[in-house]
C-alpha cells in the first residue's frame, strides 16, 4: 500500500475548553481518517509565532497569538488518502458562520476567532506544520486493520 498523505490538525484552546476534543477525532476517525500522533500542549508565544508566521501583520495576528497560547491545545497529525483537503473539508470554512452545517465549524462554532480546530492548507503547510510540533519518532507507522474497508485495498 502507497504511503497516504499526511496533515496537521489542532484542537483550538476553545475546543478543548469547551469539551469537543473527543467530538473533533471522533468525526475525523468516523471519516475514515487515521490517527498518527497526538499531544495535549501549551503553545509558547515563539511557535505560535512560526505556526502562524504567515499572518504577521494582519488585523488579528495579535489576537490570534493570544487566543492560541491562552490554554492547552491537542496537536494531532492525521493520515489518508488526499487527507489535508478531506480534512479541511470536514473543518469546514474559516467564518463558522459560512462554514456548511454538517462541517464540524458548521455545527459547532459562531465567532471566527474562536473556530475551534485548525487543519494544514496545502501539503506544503502541513509538512512545515508537522515539523514545528512533532519529531518524525513521535508519529506512528501502522496498519489499520479498517483500512481494506476504508479503502477497499
Ligand atoms: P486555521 O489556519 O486556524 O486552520 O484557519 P484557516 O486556515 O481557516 O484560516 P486562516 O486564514 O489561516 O486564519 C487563521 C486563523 O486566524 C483567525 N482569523 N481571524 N478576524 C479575521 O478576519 C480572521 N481571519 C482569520 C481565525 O481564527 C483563523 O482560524
Ligand atoms: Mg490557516
Amino acid at each position: 500500500m502507497k504511503q497516504k498523505e499526511r496533515t496537521f490538525i489542532m484542537v483550538k484552546p476553545d475546543g478543548v475548553q469547551r469539551g469537543l476534543i473527543g467530538e473533533v477525532i471522533s468525526r475525523l476517525e468516523r471519516k475514515g481518517l487515521k490517527l498518527v500522533a497526538m499531544k495535549m500542549m501549551q503553545i509558547s508565544p515563539e511557535l505560535a509565532a512560526r505556526h502562524y508566521g504567515e499572518h504577521r501583520g494582519k488585523p488579528f495576528y495579535e489576537s490570534l497569538v493570544s487566543f492560541i497560547t491562552s490554554a492547552p491545545v491537542v496537536a494531532m497529525v492525521w493520515e489518508g488518502d488526499d487527507v489535508v483537503a478531506q480534512a479541511r473539508n470536514l473543518i469546514g470554512a474559516t467564518d463558522p458562520r459560512k462554514a456548511a452545517p454538517g462541517s464540524i465549524r458548521g455545527d459547532l462554532a459562531v465567532f471566527t476567532g474562536n473556530n475551534v480546530v485548525h487543519g494544514s492548507d496545502s501539503l506544503e503547510s502541513a509538512q512545515r506544520e508537522i515539523g514545528l510540533f512533532f519529531e518524525e519518532g513521535e508519529i506512528c507507522s501502522y496498519q489499520a486493520s479498517r483500512d481494506q474497508w476504508v479503502y477497499g485495498e
